[in-house]
């Protein structure tokens, strides 16, 4: 049997991105093994605040051309907040910049409260398991174009702006993302979050294009939100909603807010995408370094595991469908079993809650390989 092999970039960062980056590697090589198929090529890069502090750069000159040559990028997370690195040094000078020089112009950010897990919905009367989101986050500008300036620094008469930016182009291509998206799922149920009501001009070219390319997807029956009453929505009414587009500001709040209502934002996953393939897309949990507890071995690996998985079916082009299902499948198992860190209410380590999920992933995907069953696999 021919093995395909698929170069990974990884990028730890920072805090506990270096430890839920180990979990994910740990279950990529597990796959690699039990499937056989298939292999990965990790290679590291140390990008991180640390050597920012040390070096005065994350990413070095050829850092962006060296990162093309990979089939993806798996990242931890970058920042370490306080006097030593501002955050919008960071993000501004690692994630941000992959992300757009990339064209990852979609995240994809999903959301389901896993098996045997305690959500804050938990307590009222609707049913948990009626919350299974998916939010398209656009990725490329909106509110974090990085236009803006500011003059007259550190006197009284400080002048700064934060030009969010729309373009026709970039809203078309994550509207028709999100259809697609929307038409893929068995509810065919599209929720777009504007706030054109008082952000009078790019959200009313958001609102304009949404109901363009509306039109090329009949099949799909769809709604608009504002994004203040959004969160409500998403509160009180969770089973009312399937796929979710937004700004890529919006997005970004109304995902947390997401995470926290499936349990956990350690449980979150997102995939980066530049859906042409012209560059490698690229995957990471959606949380930060959390340095409140980094270096403690507690963090929740889960979002990490997940995003780990999304890059498999990507990399994967339709070919590892199934061992992706089987792993998602694994760590389900694990979760409903109360194999869990302190976020979900558990007492088990990041290691502990990985290594499980590896056992789950040889026993289930191993047999499946015996009998025959990962139907879709081509190496
Ligand atoms: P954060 O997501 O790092 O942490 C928020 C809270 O969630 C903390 O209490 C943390 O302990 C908890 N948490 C996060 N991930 C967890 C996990 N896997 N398991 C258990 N608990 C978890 O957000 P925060 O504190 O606002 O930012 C910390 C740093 O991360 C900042 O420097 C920020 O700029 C950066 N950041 C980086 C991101 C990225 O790399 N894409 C995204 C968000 C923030
Ligand atoms: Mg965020």
């Amino acid at each position: 049997m021919s093995v395909r092999t698929y170069n990974i970039a990884t990028i730890p960062g920072d805090g506990i991105g270096v430890e839920v980056t180990e979990a994910a590697v740990q279950v990529l090589e597990k796959l690699a093994a039990t499937v056989g198929s298939f292999k990965f090529d990790l290679e590291y890069y140390d990008w991180s605040s640390k050597k920012y502090k040390e070096r005065g750069w994350y990413v070095p000159p050829d850092g962006i051309k060296e990162l093309k040559k990979h089939d993806a990028i798996y990242f931890g997370a970058v920042g370490w907040p306080g006097p030593d690195v501002p955050d919008h040094i960071s993000l501004w000078s690692l994630i941000l910049p992959i992300r757009k020089a990339m064209g990852q112009y979609v995240n994809v950010r999903p959301t389901r409260i896993l098996p045997g897990t305690k959500s804050p919905l938990s307590q009222c009367e609707r049913s948990p398991k009626d919350l299974d989101w998916v939010i398209i986050r656009e990725n490329s500008e909106g509110e974090y174009a990085g236009q803006g300036g500011t003059t007259h620094e550190n006197t009284p008469h400080a002048v700064a702006t934060e030009v969010a930016i729309f373009t026709r182009t970039g809203i078309e291509r994550i509207m028709r993302f999100a259809f697609e998206t929307a038409r893929s799922r068995p509810r065919k149920l599209l929720t777009m979050v504007t706030k054109s009501n008082a952000q009078r001009h790019g959200m009313v070219l958001w609102d304009t294009v949404f109901y363009e390319v509306a039109k090329d997807y009949p099949d799909v029956t769809w709604d608009r939100m504002l994004v203040d009453a959004m969160t409500v929505r998403m509160v009180n009414r969770p089973q009312s909603m399937d796929t979710i587009v937004a700004t890529n500001l919006h997005a970004d709040i109304l995902s947390d807010l997401a995470s926290a209502l499936g349990g956990s934002i350690g449980n979150a996953p997102s995939s980066n995408l530049n859906p042409t393939r012209e560059c490698p897309s690229m995957f990471e949990s959606i949380s930060g370094s959390a340095p409140d507890i980094a270096g403690k071995g507690v963090a929740n690996p889960i979002g990490a595991i997940w995003s780990a998985i999304e890059m498999v079916r990507w990399v994967g082009k339709g070919s590892l469908e199934s061992v992706a299902d089987g792993a998602m499948k694994a760590m389900e198992s694990v979760a409903t079993a109360g194999i869990r860190t302190r976020d979900l209410g558990g007492s088990n380590n990041t290691k502990e809650v990985t290594d499980a999920i590896c056992s789950e992933i040889e026993k289930t995907l191993g047999d499946a390989v015996l009998d025959g069953l990962l139907v879709d696999h081509k190496a």
